[in-house]
């Protein structure tokens, strides 16, 4: 298939092609960027460019690829960091140095690379499509292979292979191998979903005591400028306990990204003491590249993810953020000239977030085993209103939402979640497992947090009146209770080593909160003076 250009809009290119299908991806003019059909009008195509399209010409070739835009998955994706293209960075610079010009495709995967392959399934053996073939040994992960046929196995490998060779053979002649191509805007089947029911312990006490992410849940975090979003993400992303972690940084700055892989590269995960990166795919789309790449970035993301959800690992997806996104959305669609929706935004916003959302979960996959893969999202309203339409889109689907306060974070309360607004639908699921894993007492514990630090609010009302020295004993003993709560137990400081507070912490913590709290009230009860006891 191939065509010429006929009009150049920024990244809208119409090309004179016939034979085309919507999402195809195509390689248009002599530097062969990649693009993807977006309209098509009898013999014309619309394209929508993901590289720079400076120097591009009326008249330059595009050919056709046949397929849909499409990530490679295979062994070799661990540790690795891509562009919203999956093109690995590491190796494109190695190529062409820091600055990357567009039209140059070198695959995800190292085909050459040597892998030990481990069959689980016999030669003889009935296969069918989605069952697990063997593993290849990924860093500490076994990376399972699943059959791409169904079918009597002919002959299977067993030892050193790359992936560009078949590993097996079934009967009908289809070879069987241990990579492929998957489109990104197509969900990876499953055979059923499950019902999110065990904790993802995140490190962060306010989010594991007050409001319990569950493995297989989305969560959202809308926050203003500076209320600490980033950090919030790459402190999940370093402590969350789960399998694998894929972090995009869609639209946010490059230093940032540069500081997050430095940190990756340094530090180990609590939960295996491997090193951090071994468990991390980073997909990295920084304010300064191609706005378009930065829309299928997020699905490019997800897809990978999906990939290991289906050999049974627990799977982390951060985006920071997810407004980025939205904005990207907002520029292809303009430049497409589609019927704008509210604050421009096109009108199909919602449902395209509801279906990204959709592809997280707990499932059950094809070959039988569990796999989870969660969300954890920030979102920036402009201005920090959240009426605007991509946080309240985000709100309709979201399980738990994390209100990043502008307030909190001025008096440098960190984490700014705020305790009264936010809220997680999967707490009643999840307490439980705490209740058995950790502490019988964390749900009462819990309850008795939340009271005081709601008393605390409705006495700062009537402090505000009578000042603090006209409150009863009892009353400001509360709000000294409520401020060690605040500033001991939720606020934690990303860069000491209270970062990561596992479960037993939290609880110890709070407990001890308590314990002060229980002795401070019998001793006023014994007429103890309040000075006396609040200097103990
Ligand atoms: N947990 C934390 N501990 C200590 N400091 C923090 C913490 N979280 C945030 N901060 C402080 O707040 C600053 C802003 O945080 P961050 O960059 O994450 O905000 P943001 O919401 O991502 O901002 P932007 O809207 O500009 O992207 C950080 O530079 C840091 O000084
Ligand atoms: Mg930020």
């Amino acid at each position: 298939m191939a065509g010429k250009i006929k009009c150049i809009s920024g990244p809208t290119v119409s090309v004179e092609m016939s034979g085309l299908k919507l999402y195809d991806r195509v390689y248009v003019g002599h530097a062969m960027l990649t693009g993807e059909v977006v309209r098509l009008e009898k013999d014309m195509a619309v394209v929508q460019i993901y590289e720079d399209t400076r120097g591009l010409g009326i008249g330059e070739p595009v050919k056709g690829v046949g397929m849909p835009l499409t990530v490679r998955l295979g062994p070799g994706l661990l540790s690795e960091m891509f562009d919203g293209l999956q093109r690995p960075l590491k190796r494109l610079k190695e190529d062409m140095g820091p600055f990357i010009t567009g039209g140059k495709e070198i695959y995800a995967i190292d085909y050459m690379k040597n892998w030990r392959f481990h069959p689980l399934r016999k030669r003889g053996e009935d296969i069918k499509t989605g069952e697990i073939l063997g593993y290849i040994e990924e860093g500490a992960f076994k990376h399972f292979i699943h059959s791409n046929r169904s079918g009597r196995i002919k002959w299977i490998t067993d030892g050193d292979c790359s992936l560009n060779e078949a590993i097996g053979e079934v009967e009908d002649g289809s070879m069987l191998f241990g990579c492929h191509e998957w489109p990104v805007r197509m969900p990876r089947q499953y055979k059923r979903k499950l019902s999110p029911s065990e904790p993802l312990i995140t490190g962060q006490r306010c989010i594991d005591f007050l409001f319990p992410i569950a493995r297989g849940g989305t969560v959202i975090m809308p926050g203003g400028f500076g209320t600490g979003k980033t950090i919030l993400e790459q402190s999940i992303a370093k402590f969350a306990d789960v399998d694998i972690v894929v972090y995009v940084g869609c639209g946010e700055r490059g230093n940032e990204m540069a500081e997050l892989i430095d940190d990756f590269s340094n530090l180990t995960d609590p939960w295996t003491g491997r090193g951090l990166m071994e468990r991390t795919i980073l997909v990295v789309n920084t304010s300064n590249m191609p706005v378009a790449a930065r829309e299928a970035s997020i699905y490019t993301a997800v897809t990978m993810a999906e990939y290991y959800r289906d050999m049974g690992y627990h799977v982390l997806l951060l985006a920071d953020s997810l407004s980025r996104w939205a904005e990207a959305s907002r520029e292809i669609s303009s430049s497409l000239e589609e019927m704008p929706g509210e604050e421009g935004y096109p009108t199909y916003l919602a449902s395209r977030l509801a279906g990204f959302f959709e592809r997280a979960g707990v499932v059950e996959t094809l070959s039988g085993k569990v796999g989870s893969l969660s969300m954890v999202l920030s979102v920036s309203p402009p201005g920090g209103d959240f009426t605007e339409p991509v946080t309240q889109a985000c709100l309709r689907t979201a399980g738990a939402f994390l209100m990043l306060d502008t307030s909190l974070a001025h008096r440098r309360h960190f984490p700014a979640i705020n305790w009264f607004q936010s809220y997680s639908l999967y707490a009643k699921e999840i307490i439980p497992n705490f209740k058995e894993r950790v502490s019988s007492q964390w749900e009462e514990l819990m309850h008795r947090c939340r009271e005081i630090l709601q008393r605390e609010e409705a006495l700062r009302e009537v402090a505000e009146i009578v000042g603090i020295e006209g409150l009863q004993d009892a009353d400001r003993l509360l709000m000294k209770a409520s401020e060690m709560i605040r500033l001991e137990f939720l606020c934690q400081n990303a860069y000491t080593g209270d970062a990561f507070s596992p479960p037993e912490k939290t609880v110890s913590k709070i407990a001890d909160i308590f314990k002060f709290y229980d002795n401070a009230e019998e001793k006023l009860k014994q007429g103890v003076h309040l000075d006396e006891v609040l200097k103990q």
